[in-house]
């Protein structure tokens, strides 16, 4: 088991998580990577061409580093609750002068085929997949590209699909985890589960090397998951501070404001399961939003640009983990070193 963390070839058991969206930038993940520990680009929602461009300029900085992506695993949305939804928003649509969609829900698959022939034709070191597992001869051509492939499961019964589909090792994501559950079944709430005792679980369950993630924000959640057997703790929401963020202004400074005090679980903003930090979008919408994904995340998508452009966190999808409060504005460096200095 030590084989991962030997092939990881980092001095800390440390990763930082891929967050869509802005937060992941290439000078994050080399950072990251320079502080000893390994970081992930976030290939979700981006073209293989602006993917390549990330993945161009942290190989050009000579660093290991990984590269994840979103699998498919749709949620059709019923067109009339879609509509319904999309109605139910106008009203705060009208603020910024946006006429929500109110045409079909909208489907994609997120540019899938372009970005595995980009890491097929051009590997890296660590792809990881999420939100849906890939058919095994994606993986096998990955793994044949020279990579090590990661899945990311949130039960020990997603952990054996994993194992099926023939990944090297997995990303075992536990409920306190900030933005999209992994999850393979969406339509389904979320378990409740302390991330040390699901590691131990999925450990008794399958034999692959695991690395733990979710709510991951104090030297004590680190040591308690390598205690469990996890290799490496996986951390996201404890960097969204850090000066090597690309979270919005708007994001990192509602993470430290004493009015945000709590996380949700929601579909709100999505579609699709995902913590964010409660507020006047979460309380209001949560309850009457389908599960639809990725429908609801284009619907909402110009309604969140135009609120972070204005700085409502009213309406923004302030993704947060349970440990929001551990994150600061300091460099990555001495975040890697405050959560593993001492182990
Ligand atoms: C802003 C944000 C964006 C995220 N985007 C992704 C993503 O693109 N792909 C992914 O696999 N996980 C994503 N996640 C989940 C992380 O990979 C990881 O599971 C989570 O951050 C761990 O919990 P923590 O935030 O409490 O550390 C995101 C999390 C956050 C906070």
């Amino acid at each position: 088991m030590t084989t991962l963390l030997t092939h990881l070839d980092i001095d800390r058991p440390i990763l930082a998580a891929p967050m869509a969206g802005g937060a992941s930038t290439p000078a994050l993940v080399t950072a990251t990577a320079r502080a000893g520990g390994l970081g992930f680009l976030a290939g979700g929602y981006k073209s293989a061409q602006a993917l390549a461009g990330q993945i161009h300029t942290v190989e050009s900085e000579g660093v290991p580093f990984g590269v994840n992506l979103f699998a498919r695993n749709p949620i059709p949305v019923p067109p009339k609750a879609y509509q319904d939804y999309a109605r139910l928003l106008q009203n705060e649509a009208d603020r910024y002068g946006l006429t929500l969609s109110d045409t079909a829900p909208l489907d994609d698959d997120d540019h899938w085929a372009d970005k595995i022939a980009l890491l097929v034709a051009h590997p890296v070191p660590w792809v990881s997949f999420t939100f849906g597992i890939p058919d095994a001869g994606t993986v096998t051509s990955l793994r044949r590209a020279g990579t090590t492939v990661l899945q990311c499961v949130t039960t020990p019964a997603e952990a054996r699909l994993a194992v099926d589909a023939g990944v090297d090792a997995l990303i075992v994501q536990g409920p306190a985890a900030g933005g999209h559950s992994a999850t393979l079944t969406p339509e389904r709430p979320v378990t409740s589960i302390a991330l040390p005792d699901l590691v131990t679980a999925v450990r008794h369950t399958v034999a692959l090397p695991v690395i733990a993630t979710g709510g991951i924000a104090t030297p004590a959640d680190v040591a308690a998951v390598l205690q469990a057997g996890a290799q490496a703790a996986m951390v996201g929401t404890v960097l969204l501070r850090t000066d090597e963020s690309g979270a919005s202004a708007p994001h990192k400074a509602a993470l430290a404001d004493p009015d945000f005090d709590t996380t949700v679980i929601t579909r709100a903003f999505t579609g699709r399961p995902a913590r964010a930090l409660r507020n006047h979008f979460t309380d209001r919408y949560s309850a009457h939003a389908p599960a639809g994904y990725p429908a609801l995340h284009h619907l909402t998508s110009p309604l969140r640009k135009a609120a972070t452009a204005a700085g409502d966190t009213d309406l923004i999808h302030l993704w947060a983990g349970t440990g929001f409060r551990q994150a600061r504005t300091e460099p990555v460096a001495h975040t890697a070193e405050r959560l593993t200095g001492r182990l």
